[in-house]
Formats: C-alpha cells, structure tokens, sequence
C-alpha cells in the first residue's frame, strides 16, 4: 500500500503541486513547498472550509491573527508546560523516537494480525500511563512489548523525555532587551485572546463562532508521511462559543456537521470515521478525531474538541481581564436571564495540509483502458486525479484540434470569455489526445475541443475526465455547464 504512497509523492511533485523545501540543498525535513497546482487546490480547500463556516452559519465570523503572541499566551494556554510528546532515544542506532508512535505501532500490528482485542488493551493502557505522565511506566511498557528500533533492531532503550514542540526565537533587537516568544503551535489561542473584541465589534450572541485559517508550527519529533505531519503546515480552525451545560449538544452537532463536510468533498463514507481519543489533551473535556483512510491506515485529518471554559478562564487569570458575556436570555428554570459566565467552547480543528493529502489521495485513480479498434487496439493505463470539479486547479482546458484555419483565434476567444469566471488553460501544441492526457493528470474536469464544425455551428466538444466521453455543445452554454458543475 505504501508503493501508492510513493506513486503519489511522485506524481506530486512531477505535476507541480507539493515540492520538498529548499529541495537544492537537499530539502529540510518535514517541510514542504506549494507549486503552481498545489497552490489552486490548497486555495480551493481553503476556500470552501471558509464558505461553510462563514458564509453558510451566520453567527460564524472570521478573524485573521498574528503568528506572534505575547509569551503569556502560551503559558496561560498550557502549552508551555504541557505541549510535548514523549520521546525516547535508540543507544545503537542513536535514532529518537515517539514512545507513543512506537507503542501506536505495535498496537496497529496486533490489530493487522488479527489480535483487536489485544491492541486496544495496549492502546488503552498507554493512554492511562501518558495522561498519569508515568513516562517510567511508559519505557517499560516499551520494553515488555520487547519493541525493536525499526533502524538498528535493538532494544537499546533511553530512559522516556517530554519534548516540548514548540519552537521559539526572539524579540527585539537589543541584546538583553529581547523576549522568547513562540511561533504559535495552533492558531486557536489568537481566537482565544480576541473573544471580546470579536463579541463586541460584531455584536455576536451566544452561541456563536469565530473562524481562522493560519500557519501553525509544531517541532514534531518524527517526521514521515509526506504532508501529512510537518513542522509548518496550516490549521482551519473554527471555536464555536456556548452557553455552559450545552457542550455536549453542540459537539455532537458539529461532529455530524464536519463529517457530511468531508463526504461533500469527495472522501467517501466508508473512508471516514470518527476515533474517540484515546489520551485526552490537556484542555478537553471530550474530543474525536475524524480519520481518513489514507494509503498508510486510517489517521486524523480533523480534531472536534469540548474545549469547557479552559482557555478563557486561563486567560482570564494570567491577564487580570475579565473574560465574561453577559447573557439576557432567560433560564427557563429560573425565569432569569442566565447572567454572566465564562462561555464553554467546542472546536473544530482541521489541518489544510492533510486535507490536502486526502483529498489527493482520494483522486489518485489508475485504471487500465483499451485505445484503438482493430490491430491498433492496445491497452494501457490511464493515471488521473478524480478530484471533485471544485477542488481542482483548472476548470477547464481549451483546445483547437489544429493550429490553423481560424481554429486558434476561435479558441482564443472562448478562453477570454470564460477566464473571468473560472481557472482555465489554453493549449495548442501536441496532439489532442496528449494534451488530454496532461489534464487528467492535474485533475481538470473538462478539455473543451474546438475544431472545424466550431466554426460552422458554434458547437465545440466537451470531454469528461472521468467517462473519457465526449458531448457536443454550444458555446453559449458552456459558462452556465462549468459553473454548475465546479458548484459546492
Ligand atoms: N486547536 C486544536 C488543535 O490544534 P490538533 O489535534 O493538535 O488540535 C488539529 O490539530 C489538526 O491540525 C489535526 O487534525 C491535523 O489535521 C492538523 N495538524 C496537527 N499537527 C500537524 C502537523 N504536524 N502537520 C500537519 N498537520 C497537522
């Protein structure tokens, strides 16, 4: 399975969508580079996330924060004394590694083997020994399940460390003058720390929601999986603010809400589903994460949290400011308005980036066809990305079959036309059967064809990615076709 991870890294790279950082100096681990393709996609994902949080909700607005926050916002946020991840070092193969990583593997192989019984038994106890932070606990649990370094095949373990994930750099210029402050590991306390502004200036009421897509940094300690975990990638988060005692009604709305989201998109059902967390973070009351099927296993793409009053109340504390909405509906119990309160929060947590690799993944399609009639008949394999129409990076490719006889400027002027509304290229070079194929290798839904009959009847042919069909059409009406289907 993890050959088609391969195949994907690949094609991604090859068609221009994600390039390894810095890639002439051998590239810098964990991170990662858009290019011309990748960028259209991760842009429509973006976009779309927007849509269905702002514009869908209407007591949903946005907010766009620094990546810089005034240290005590990680202090307050717990990040400083709670972000890290257990590490532990191989002495042979002086490699380091997650202790949970490690035990998460074990368990999947029990699991593979047949033996779910035994791996939700190992998974269960880690997660009692990681919440106790008994990291002891956790190096023997290692070396009972007589766990090998995948690198040199010895049990050499280190002793289990807290890691803390978050980078830091300075501020200030002069020397001594200068303050640590964080790259912010998750864009959901700019959120945090904006709630009245916010409340104030859009006069929301409770419940309501803010929304914000941002660069979020983590010093993850392994690094694999392509895009799947970084160390800078880009979070969509969404902290949806409730009266208190209503969490869990809200939580179960949004799970459900963000699940059909997905399916929306183009991950099937029976590729999703939700995992309860197994050790919970130190601020949820509740949390679920949304996995995906990726060609590497079912992992989370998307993180729903009851966040209960923890962040504001933090705040509150470490600022001295008071972190309260005053609520004038009444309380059917009591016949008073419910008054003032911390408000309680459920989050919606989805990384752009593994969005990304799902939604690549997804459409990653090889399929054997057979081209030709008679003795030219030959069989081959056809690799496209299936990519919902709204999703892909061009809408729509516009070809004359030939470059002559009026066939260009007719073309032309169906490009200029369109191109105000939708991504499009034009293409006259190669033989149209190649220029198919280079489209379906990005992903664009429609290959509009002008050719002889164009300049009688004003009819091109419109060629589907998928079906390979082809169906005749106006002109006048392919706007309103592409628009329609490029719709989310
Ligand atoms: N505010 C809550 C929060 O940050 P999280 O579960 O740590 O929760 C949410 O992260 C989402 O961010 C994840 O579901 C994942 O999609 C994405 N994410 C987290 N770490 C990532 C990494 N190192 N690389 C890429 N995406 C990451």
């Amino acid at each position: 399975e993890n050959t088609q991870l391969k195949d994907i890294v690949a094609h991604a790279k090859e068609y221009g969508f994600v390039f390894p950082s810095s890639e002439i100096y051998d590239g810098l681990q964990a991170v990662y580079d858009y290019g011309p393709n990748g960028v259209e996609l991760k842009n429509n994902l973006k976009q779309l996330w927007w849509r269905a949080m702002t514009q869908l909700n209407p007591n949903v607005v946005g907010i766009d924060a620094a990546i810089f926050m005034h240290p005590l916002t990680w202090k307050a946020s717990g990040h400083v004394d709670g972000f890290s991840d257990p590490m532990i070092d191989n002495l042979d193969s002086k490699k380091r590694y997650r202790a949970d990583v490690l035990l998460e593997d074990k368990a999947a192989e029990y699991e593979n083997a047949g033996d779910k019984p035994r791996a939700d038994a190992l998974l269960a106890e880690m997660g009692k020994l990681l919440t106790d932070n008994d990291l002891a606990g956790v190096r023997q649990l290692i070396v009972d399940e007589k766990i090998k370094c995948p690198v040199s095949g010895t049990a050499n373990w280190t002793e289990v460390r807290q890691f803390n994930l978050m980078f830091s750099t300075q501020v200030g210029s002069v020397e001594g003058d200068s303050t640590l402050i964080y790259l912010r590991p998750e864009t959901a306390q700019g959120i945090f720390v904006n709630f009245l502004n916010v409340q104030k200036s859009a006069r929301m009421k409770v419940p309501f929601g803010i929304a914000q897509i941002g660069k979020a940094f983590r010093n993850e300690i392994v690094a694999r999986q392509f895009i799947f975990r970084m160390r800078e990638f880009e979070q969509m988060e969404m902290q949806f603010f409730i009266r208190p005692g209503t969490e869990m009604e809200w939580y179960n709305k949004w799970k459900e809400t963000r699940r059909r989201w997905h399916e929306a998109l183009g991950l099937p059902a029976d590729k999703l589903r939700f995992h309860d967390h197994d050790k919970l973070a130190h601020y949820a009351n509740a949390a679920v994460d949304i996995e995906y099927e990726f060609p590497f296993g079912f992992k989370e793409i998307e993180g729903i949290h009851s966040r209960t009053d923890f962040d504001l109340s933090q705040h509150q504390a470490l600022s001295r400011k008071k972190q309260q909405y005053f609520d004038n509906d009444l309380d059917e119990a009591t016949g008073k308005p419910y008054g003032n309160y911390v408000p309680y929060v459920v989050e919606t947590s989805v990384g752009a980036d593994r969005l990304f690799l799902a939604a690549l993944c997804q459409a990653y399609t090889e399929e054997t066809i057979t081209e030709g009639e008679g003795e030219k008949e030959q069989t081959k394999t056809r690799t496209f990305l299936k990519l919902h129409p709204a999703l892909a990076p061009i809408k729509a490719a516009i070809f004359p079959l030939v470059r002559k006889d009026g066939l260009p400027e007719k073309a032309e002027a169906i490009f200029n036309d369109l191109r105000h509304d939708f991504r499009l290229v034009y293409e006259d070079r190669d033989a149209i059967g190649k220029r198919y194929t280079r489209q379906d290798l990005i992903g664009t839904p429609f290959c509009i064809a002008v050719d002889h009959q164009t300049l009688e009847d004003d009819t091109v042919t419109v060629r589907h990615r998928d079906s390979r069909e082809q169906t005749r059409m106006p002109i006048s009406e392919l706007g309103r076709y592409i628009g329609d289907a490029v719709s989310f």
